[in-house]
């Protein structure tokens, strides 16, 4: 082939996947470039027209993508959401091109800014969970330095809430950056129990009067029923730090931290379940 012919042809190779209708393609890419990218953007972020829906604006692809679940994306690109410019996709996309839109959109990368996180956090979460991330007061949140939420369920809890509790979804307060920046920064702030550690300080603080995790007894009624690795982290914590028990095993107890307590959790979860 001569040169000229040779451009001529790879021209046409590059012009095709711009004229090819959705159905005539498996390739993820291009359908996402043909059906997605007016709204959500050539690269997963926001176009301006997508900026400018009513009443939400599109959401910013490349900071979740990896982020929220295929379920998710699946079932929000089957249906849409109604009520805004995210239609139904099912009359235009068959179930295998969802999917390969799904796998495109899951190539996206994005490095989450922890200083974002934390500024948006402190303006956003801190009322509730503290500053530190550690309050358990008032309101009924959860200390978040103990969740045992990995980051795409801290993800999921910000994106829907907990219906009936005063955490209520984010979606629309925050943009998809600030959610994955806020949830790495939570995840950033997680205490990582020492089960070494915790064996360390049971020995020489509870190991006098329970010589081994299996010879704790729970008090009252729970005792006939439940034993310690029935319980989860904050009631076994409860039990520990807090009611009859502090009475009974005196300075011991009182002496050690929440952190302290955490590890040696762990060291008992490792030798009781
Ligand atoms: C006409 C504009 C438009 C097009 C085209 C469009 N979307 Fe959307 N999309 C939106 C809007 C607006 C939202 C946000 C709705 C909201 O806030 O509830 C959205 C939300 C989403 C969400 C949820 C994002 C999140 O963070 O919650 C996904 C996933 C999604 N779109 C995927 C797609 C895919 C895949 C395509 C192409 C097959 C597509 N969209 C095409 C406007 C569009
Ligand atoms: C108005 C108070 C309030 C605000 C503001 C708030 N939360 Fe919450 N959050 C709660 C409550 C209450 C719970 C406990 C819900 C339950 O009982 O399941 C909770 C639970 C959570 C959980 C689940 C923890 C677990 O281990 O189950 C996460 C994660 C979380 N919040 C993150 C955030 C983030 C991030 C922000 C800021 C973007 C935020 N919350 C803002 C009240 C709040
Ligand atoms: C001075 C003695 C003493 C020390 C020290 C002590 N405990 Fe206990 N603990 C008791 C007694 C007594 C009970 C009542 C049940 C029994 O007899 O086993 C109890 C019960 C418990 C229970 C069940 C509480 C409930 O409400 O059901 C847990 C959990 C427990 N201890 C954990 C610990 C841990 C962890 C430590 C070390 C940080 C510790 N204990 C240190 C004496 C002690």
């Amino acid at each position: 082939m001569r040169i000229k012919q040779w451009i001529g042809a790879l021209a046409a190779l590059a012009i095709l996947p711009m004229t090819a209708t959705a159905a005539d393609t498996l390739d993820g890419k291009a359908l996402y470039q043909a059906n997605c990218a007016q709204c959500h953007g050539a690269t997963g972020e926001v176009s301006k027209f997508g900026k400018s829906l009513k009443p939400f604006p599109a959401r910013n692809h490349r900071a979740i993508a990896k982020l929220v679940s295929s379920d998710e994306m699946r079932r929000i690109i089957t249906y849409g959401i109604r009520g805004t410019a995210m239609t139904p996709k099912k009359y235009k996309l068959d179930a295998l091109e969802i999917e390969e839109v799904i796998a495109y959109i899951q190539t996206f990368d994005y490095s989450p800014n922890l200083a974002n996180g934390k500024k948006r956090f402190e303006a956003v979460c801190s009322t509730c969970h503290g500053g530190d991330g550690r309050a358990t007061t008032g309101v009924g949140a959860k200390n978040l330095v103990y969740t045992k939420l990995n980051l795409t369920e801290i993800v999921h809890t910000m994106r829907y809430g907990r219906p009936g509790t005063l955490m209520t979804s984010k979606r629309h307060q925050l943009t998809n950056i600030d959610i994955a920046d806020v949830a790495s920064y939570v995840n950033s702030l997680k205490y990582m129990a020492n089960p070494a550690q915790g064996k360390k300080m049971y020995a020489s603080n509870c190991a006098s009067c329970h010589a081994t995790p299996h010879d704790i007894k729970l008090i009252g009624n729970a005792a006939s029923s439940r034993s310690v690795s029935d319980l989860s982290d904050r009631l076994l914590d409860l039990r520990i730090r807090h009611g009859r028990h502090v009475d009974r095993a005196g300075k011991k107890v009182e002496n050690l931290s929440v952190d302290d307590i955490q590890d040696i959790m762990a060291y008992m979860r490792a030798n009781t379940n």
